[in-house]
């Protein structure tokens, strides 16, 4: 097939005169084919995925009913710009309520359509070329992308084991210092589990002060927290100086497909993310944002959101110890992050985790997510489909049954 006219107008950031012939066939990608490839070779072995990182259910009923109330009101239908106060002032209620921060409603909280929106948004109101956003890896990539957009660049903080999964601040080169203007934070952190400390939460802040640095920190699985209480880096003080945090329904709510989230923290900085958001969307739909603050008044959502995926996260533990994993527990999230298996005894070995992870679902129809930037690692999520805890514990047996045939080496 023939270039269209346009081929050479691509611009280089998504590829140039290059874009879409690529052969190059990402992870995600290589995960939905291997899957589609196990289900048709054994149609009779059923499926077990721990490849999803999206919740299994539905938004609470409660939550339903008042976005069905709201769809049929007609002062709900236009445009909502930057947001409705009465969405701002349950986030502000909610995090003063659960997390303890207090915030300004109108200066200091804008809603955003999701997380990932506003991670993209963020970069636009700081990088001009050359300048370097701090990012943490493995991790949620897309303030990293747009950074690149804008003609930045990113310097990547690997999250290693021997640091407690926690970025090595002291060790970034004086020259990526100087030119970075952001620091891009993700705890309770995907995918290691691992949870902030107040003490990691204040070394944050003392380096954005000395070296000139914005903290955003992406608080999407906050309320899935399972070491103490939910830590927000906005309650440490000195923290709405340097930053802001970025919140979801998405994951405490089992609003994944809903859209809604918000920025917190510094007004200047609240303000320069709600003028790009301005210049980029019009705002969620307004009984959305009612539904949201419904959802946002209601601490019984997120407690048995919580509550499912700790127990689910901690069979899942006791299930890949007997296999022979070295695991624990996570802090957060609702993913499990184990060192991948070396190999498989009188069997091929394995150098990377994805290599690992292609391996069980060829051989055993089980589905994970490997990570191979800092170490080889396996991400097993527990939002896998099962009605009732009798059915998790029968998937959690098949899946031991399954892993122990295999002769893993760790
Ligand atoms: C770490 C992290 N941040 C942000 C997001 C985006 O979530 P949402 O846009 O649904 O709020 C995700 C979703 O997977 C995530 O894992």
């Amino acid at each position: 097939m023939s270039d269209p006219y346009f081929q050479q107008l691509f611009a280089e950031r998504i590829g140039g005169a290059n874009y879409g012939k690529g052969t190059e066939i990402y992870k995600f990608e290589k995960i939905k084919r291997a899957k589609r490839k196990a289900l048709a070779e054994h149609p009779e072995r059923r499926l077990i995925d721990f490849g999803i990182g999206e919740n299994d259910e539905m938004a609470p009923e409660s939550v339903r009913r008042v976005m069905a109330q709201e769809i049929g009101k007609p002062e709900n239908r236009g445009y909502a710009d930057n947001g409705i106060q009465a969405f701002k002032d349950a986030a502000a209620r909610f995090m003063k309520r659960t997390l303890g921060v207090d915030l300004d409603a109108e200066t200091e909280v804008n809603h955003s359509i999701g997380s990932k929106p506003a991670l993209a948004m963020l970069p636009a109101c700081f990088i001009n070329p050359g300048d370097v956003t701090l990012m943490t890896v493995p991790g949620y990539p897309v303030a990293g992308t747009h950074t690149k957009y804008y003609g930045g660049e990113v310097h990547r903080l690997p999250l290693r084991a021997e640091n407690g999964f926690f970025p090595d601040l002291d060790g970034i080169p004086p020259d990526i210092l100087r030119r970075a203007k952001l620091l891009v934070l993700n705890y309770p952190n995907s995918p290691t589990g691992v949870v902030a400390t107040r003490d990691f939460y204040q070394r944050v802040i003392d380096f954005a002060r000395k070296h000139r640095i914005v903290i955003v920190q992406d608080a999407a699985h906050i309320l899935l927290t399972y070491e103490g209480s939910p830590l927000s880096f906005l309650s440490v003080p000195g923290a709405k100086d340097v930053g802001v945090e970025v919140h979801s329904l998405s994951k405490g709510f089992h609003m994944i497909g809903w859209r809604i989230g918000w920025v917190c923290g510094n007004a200047r900085i609240v303000r320069a993310f709600a003028d790009v958001k301005d210049n980029c969307d019009s705002g969620q739909f307004i009984a959305i944002q009612k539904a949201a603050a419904a959802a946002l008044d209601n601490d019984d959502i997120p407690r048995q959101v919580k509550t499912k995926y700790e127990r689910r996260l901690r069979k899942l533990v006791e299930t890949l110890h007997r296999c022979g994993f070295e695991c624990r527990m996570p802090g957060g999230t609702y993913f499990l992050y184990a060192r991948a298996p070396r190999g498989v005894r009188g069997g091929p070995g394995f150098e990377t985790a994805e290599a690992a992870s292609q391996y069980l679902i060829t051989e055993q129809s089980i589905s994970t997510v490997p990570w191979d930037d800092a170490g080889p690692y396996l991400r097993f999520s527990v939002t896998y489909e099962a009605a009732s805890e009798a059915d998790e514990d029968a998937l959690m047996a098949e899946t031991e049954s399954r892993l122990k045939g295999l002769g893993l080496m760790f």
